[in-house]
């Protein structure tokens, strides 16, 4: 947790998308050899003996280590894309965002009820993106899911964990 190069590589820019905020450039990590290294071992130990078959990543940033990660376990790798780009038939969950309504989509036939599945994202800001994929999942009704972040924001007014029941094993690589 809170790896030392992972906080001095990750970029800072304020101001980003609107005055006020602070956002967390995951650029920076993702572009840097040393620290996708790390990352990537980071979540390979938590996870290497939780039996995953399937690693959900979550569009676009999800995919990024979700699927690097996937291959590193052993497991598929399955996109959670936003709507109309998925080819064949899907499952869906509409969410509300800061502005209006927002939809996400699963292939149909992307996981069974014996999969394991872990749902990967960059970064927990409220959450609202990742209950949805949660939601999402679970209506495929597999065996386990599993939820990881590489960042989890903790500023003020941001309580992204809050939004999951307390049952849900979520883990994060940063806190910031
Ligand atoms: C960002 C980020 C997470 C989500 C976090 O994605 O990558 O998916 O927002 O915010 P939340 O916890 O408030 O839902 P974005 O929708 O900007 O898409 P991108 O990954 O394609 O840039
Ligand atoms: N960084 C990246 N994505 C985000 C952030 C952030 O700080 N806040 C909400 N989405």
């Amino acid at each position: 947790m809170n790896n030392p190069t992972l906080l001095k590589n990750l970029r800072n820019i304020p101001d980003f998308p609107i005055p006020g905020v602070q956002f967390k450039d995951v650029t920076t990590l993702f572009k840097n050899a040393k620290c996708m290294k790390i990352m990537l071992n980071e979540l390979y130990e938590i996870y290497k003996d939780k039996g995953i078959t399937k690693v959900v990543g979550i569009e676009s940033r999800g995919f990024v280590l979700g699927a690097a990660l996937a291959v590193k376990l052993g497991a598929g790798f399955v996109m959670c894309r936003k709507p109309g780009k998925l080819p064949a038939e899907t499952l869906q969950e509409s969410y509300m965002k800061e502005y209006g309504k927002d939809t996400i989509e699963i292939h149909k036939d992307a996981i069974d009820e014996k999969d394991v599945v872990l749902i990967h994202d960059d970064l927990l800001a409220t959450g609202g993106s990742m209950k949805a994929a949660y939601n999402l999942v679970k209506k495929f009704n597999p065996a386990h899911v599993y939820i990881n972040f590489i960042i989890e924001l903790t500023g003020e007014g941001l309580n992204g964990r809050e939004v999951f029941d307390e049952g849900i094993e979520i883990s994060t690589l940063l806190r910031v």
